[in-house]
């Protein structure tokens, strides 16, 4: 299923400086001008292939069909170079004339220029697009698109036995752009289905990030058990859009009255459930710029009403305040029930860039009142502490009163940049959250990998305990699968200064993770870690406070290609950091200032499940 490039030219009419000619691969070049060409397509198939040229500026693709203007889409069209293809489905147009009107961007003296731009020898009609998982980063056992740009995830919601996944997606290429609602779904939380776009830029605007309800009671009319997504139409303003599904989250009705609620300043990702306590819709909407979340109720999905504003000059307030979510939790052990307000915020993390912050409370459905710290104040605390932990929000409906939640795993500081072609970006592992109270008083959030997640577990190839010292005690990681594995390791430092694991392959790279017992902190650098040279916010060292109360730490660490999370085995921190080493790591080595303990380590291979 390999179908890249080769598509040959024959020239036929090459004579005029407005030249059209047919290609082998079913089409028909039209030159009209120095920005302006017809791509007509003749041949039979169901894709027409796009060639893409990253560092190029975007052409807006005008796909015309039987002579009118369908939609319009952007894409990068290849000019010197062609970096890899992207598909537009022809299947919708079976039967009509669908003629591309493309205008570049590029500045250009002469049309001879623009007659040269290697995507027009490479545009082809085809029946297969190969979406196997072939590139050295794409992850093993983590969700990504099949091909092109994703940010967050969006709607998700569980229905019938399934976990489904929406997602900020660019069908036709691997940078933002074209926001369109992608569809996975998952049985188990590991296997991802890939379904058809489910929303897609229209009248009002792309389509931004926002949430799904399954509408049990029929509020909004739809009928009982439509599933309701509520989303950020993007275009000269923002506004809040609706849609709705009846066949189980495949495709989405646009609602006619759109926008439900508009503002004159930028507002977006409207996160919505139904709140028990007041038999109301509540909703988030993160008002971006004020850095603030506002409270909406309604009856119905469609009428809403401004209750509050949440969060103006609290917690971090580095950057815009995006993508909320709010539900309540119980704090583990004592059946106190809490209210937790994710707010991610772009920029401002802790190590820069991305990241999300959170809040724990109590809401009324009108107005969300957040927990003091014993000095009167709103203390800001984080879901993780590392660098590539974004957008993260949880999954409506899920069963047995679980809160599953997944993030982003890039920042928006170089998410364009990492070193992957015809895919960027994957999500986090599906995590479990739960609350729990800590020494200092403070209610924090619990996280767990999904229990789904310990499913993964292939071989068990390693299984030991040991002494270490300064000189470091070697253990080779898997091989399988580009070294995708588990390491569950328990440390106790003992009365050492620090205990270091290393991941490291044969090039020399490596990933260095110090557990500082004094500070009681893990730290994580990667500033060795391999391509790190894409960005200069990419080498970093990330630090989480341990909160282990002891010299004691047990870790589970799971590394995928181009990804490593570190979760506290109780849940106190996680830790989410990409990496692109050239070649896998072979190698943990661990070491430490003064004898220490190494209670338990264990090693597992994966299993794949993206190929
Ligand atoms: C967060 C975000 C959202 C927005 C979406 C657009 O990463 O900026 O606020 O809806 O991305 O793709």
């Amino acid at each position: 299923m390999k179908n890249f490039g080769k598509c040959l030219v024959s020239l036929v009419a090459a004579g005029s400086a407005v030249a059209a000619y047919a290609t082998e691969k079913g089409v028909i070049i039209n030159h009209l001008g120095v920005n302006n060409t017809l791509v007509r397509v003749t041949g039979e198939g169901k894709y027409l292939v796009m060639p893409v040229q990253e560092s190029i500026d975007d052409a807006a693709v005008n796909i015309l069909v039987d002579g009118k203007l369908e939609r319009t889409i952007y894409v990068r069209l290849a000019k010197s170079k062609v970096d890899y293809t992207v598909p537009l489905d022809l299947t919708p147009y079976k039967g009509h004339d669908v003629v591309l009107n493309v205008v570049t961007s590029q500045s250009r003296s002469n049309i001879r220029e623009a007659v040269n731009d290697a995507c027009w020898s490479n545009f082809c009609v085809t029946n297969t697009f190969s979406t196997d998982n072939r590139e050295k980063f794409r992850p093993a056992y983590h969700h990504t698109p099949l091909y092109g740009w994703m940010n967050d995830p969006n709607g998700m919601v569980y229905k019938d036995g399934e976990w489904h996944l929406y997602y900020q997606w660019n069908p036709y290429g691997s940078k933002w752009q074209n926001m369109t609602w992608g569809h996975s779904s998952s049985k188990d939380l590991l296997s991802w289905n890939h379904h058809p776009a489910a929303i897609e830029p229209n009248g009002l605007g792309a389509v931004f990030s926002g949430s799904c309800a399954i509408d049990k009671e029929n509020t909004a009319g739809f009928g009982s058990d439509a599933i309701v997504a509520l989303y950020t139409s993007a275009a000269t303003s923002q506004v809040q859009s609706m849609a709705w599904s009846t066949d189980n989250g495949e495709t989405f009705n646009i609602y006619p009255g759109n926008p439900v609620i508009t503002l004159d300043s930028e507002a977006r990702d409207p996160n919505m459930f139904r709140n028990p306590y007041t038999g109301k819709w509540s909703l988030m909407l993160a008002h971006a710029l004020e850095h603030e979340m506002l409270v909406y109720s309604s009856d119905d999905l469609k009428n809403w009403t401004l209750e509050s504003a949440f969060g103006k000059g609290l917690g971090a307030q580095g950057g815009v305040w995006e993508c909320p979510d709010l539900f309540e939790l119980e704090v583990e052990g004592t059946g106190e029930k809490k209210w937790m307000l994710i707010c991610n915020l772009n920029p401002g993390g802790p190590f820069g860039g991305s990241a999300a912050q959170y809040f724990i409370g109590d809401f009324n459905g009108k107005t969300f009142i957040p927990d003091t710290d014993a000095e009167g104040k709103v203390p800001t605390k984080w879901m993780d502490f590392g660098k590539d932990h974004y957008a993260t929000v949880s999954w409506s409906d899920a069963p047995e009163n679980r809160r599953t939640v997944i993030g982003w795993m890039s920042n928006w500081q170089y998410a364009a940049e990492v070193p992957t072609t015809q895919f960027r970006s994957a999500n986090t592992l599906p995590r479990d959250i739960s609350l729990f109270r800590a020494s200092d008083g403070q209610i924090y959030v619990k996280t767990a990998p999904a229990p789904e997640v310990s499913n993964l577990r292939d071989k068990l190839l390693r299984k030991t305990s040991a002494t270490t010292g300064k000189n470091p005690k070697r253990f080779a990681l898997p091989e399988a699968n580009s070294g995708i594995c588990e390491i569950n390791v328990d440390i106790d430092a003992k009365k050492s200064k620090s205990v270091t694991l290393e991941l490291s392959n044969r090039l020399g790279e490596n990933v260095i993770m110090t557990y500082d017992p004094a500070g009681d902190t893990l730290s994580f650098d990667r500033r060795n870690s391999g391509i790190v040279d894409f960005s200069q916010d990419f080498p970093a060292v990330t630090v989480a406070p341990a909160m282990s109360g002891s010299n004691r730490i047990s870790l589970r660490i799971f590394i995928d290609r181009s990804s490593i999370e570190v979760f506290d085995n109780n849940g106190r921190f996680v830790m989410t950091n990409l990496v692109f080493p050239n070649e896998p790591y072979s190698t943990l080595s661990v070491s430490s200032d003064g004898k220490a303990q190494l209670t338990s380590l264990q090693i597992h291979s994966l299993k794949a499940t993206t190929l």
